[in-house]
């Protein structure tokens, strides 16, 4: 392979504390170049149904968790038909449904309904195998992981936030562990789910060498899909207890108040962006909301960075402020609608192409043996 780089966590490091020979403008050209040879110019785009804020995590900078005090939602199955319904009319050939975290039974078997009900109603000559479906609701079980599998599901985010044991530890209670967290994207990998991680960049603390070793770790995960974004402050997530082993204390503010401008974070997750692509070749890579929280223009900055998935948001306008994961989220207030228009425009302003009424799936992932892919 022409782009094949030999990794060097070090030489990665000096990349994202901007020393790239030729300097960010050649750093991102780079990853361009890599990108057109390895998965094409074309944006893919998924729409992003946001199910329910319920969760059982208590991460601490997540304005969703446990014991933040915000109004709960869960959409109705009529909300999520009309949603997946939107995605196939805009041409969106692929859907990501997330939620809060919850493993009890009636949440697992509610997936499952969930899964095989956008199945059924979306497939159609356009899509002969329905809307691609990626599944974003945290660590479960293997038979869980199985059974949303068998429904149809075919892709899966889960991130590892850090994969610095010490700093995932710092920002977690005690009971999610970083060892489950790997143990679930295995299982994920095994279960035959096309398998998506990332971090989250500007962590409080959190050094060029550890993102460089985060790279790293996708690589050896063997994730098909990456999605990051910076680390943006969220109050809910700040004045809320931490329960149980957490002492019912607010975290500490030196565990959630960024020690990097939002500049600083705009430009480390642009550079971790197109390091990755450098490094990772053809996996698929998201250009996600929270970029946009720090510049008007992030998500164009990402997919020019080598960023070539978009996920325009089509959680319906009255529970889009319920899912709040950090303070000052974009298009909030927006109609689904909106965003569906929004999103090619920006594309286009990024000067790429759209693909439409395909999955999407990453070469990473098609080409390798024990993986099918796209319907076509
Ligand atoms: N800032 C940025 N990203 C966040 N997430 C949760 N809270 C925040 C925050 N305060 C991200 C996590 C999670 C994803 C669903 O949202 O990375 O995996």
């Amino acid at each position: 392979m022409t782009h094949a780089h030999a990794i060097d966590s070090r030489e990665v490091a000096a990349w994202l504390k901007g020393a790239y020979p030729g300097g960010d403008a050649a750093l991102f050209a780079q990853a361009r170049l890599v990108q057109d040879e390895l998965v094409g110019p074309e944006v893919r785009l998924r729409g992003l149904l946001e199910v329910s804020n319920y969760c059982g995590c208590d991460c601490l900078y997540c304005g969703i968790r446990r014991n933040a005090a915000v109004p709960r939602f869960d959409l109705s199955d009529a909300d999520i038909g009309a949603a997946a319904d939107q995605c196939v009319a805009a041409g969106f050939g692929s859907m990501t449904v997330q939620a809060g975290e919850r493993r009890d039974q009636a949440f697992v078997e509610r997936v499952t309904g969930i899964v095989t009900a956008i199945k059924e109603r979306t497939r159609s000559e356009r899509l002969p195998e329905g809307l691609g479906i990626t599944l974003s609701v945290g660590e479960q079980s293997t038979s869980v992981y199985s059974q949303w599998r068998a429904a149809g599901a075919h892709r899966y985010l889960l991130r590892i936030e850090t994969s610095d044991p010490d700093l995932f530890a710092r920002l977690h209670p005690a009971r999610q562990r970083y060892e489950t967290r790997v143990a679930a994207l295995r299982s994920l990998k095994a279960t035959g789910f096309q398998l998506g991680t990332g971090v989250m960049i500007g962590i409080p603390g959190q050094s060029e060498e550890q993102l460089a070793a985060d790279i790293i770790f996708f690589r050896d995960v063997d994730a098909d899909m990456i999605g990051m974004g910076p680390y943006i402050p969220s109050r809910a997530a700040m004045f809320a207890p931490v329960s149980a082993d957490g002492g019912g204390a607010p975290p500490s503010a030196d565990v959630l108040t960024p020690d990097r401008s939002p500049r600083e974070r705009l430009r480390l997750t642009l550079r971790m962006i197109a390091a990755t692509r450098i490094v990772l070749g053809d996996v698929n890579i998201a250009a996600t909301t929270a970029l946009q929280a720090l510049s008007a223009t992030g998500r164009e900055a990402g997919l020019r960075a080598g960023a070539n998935v978009l996920m325009p948001i089509v959680t319906p306008v009255q529970a889009r402020g319920g899912y709040q994961l950090y303070d000052g989220k974009p298009c909030v207030d927006e109609e689904s609608a909106a965003c569906a228009a929004c999103t090619p425009w920006r594309a286009a302003r990024a000067g790429r192409p759209v693909i439409r009424d395909a999955w999407g799936d990453a070469p990473h992932a098609t080409t390798s043996a024990y993986r099918k892919g796209d319907q076509s």
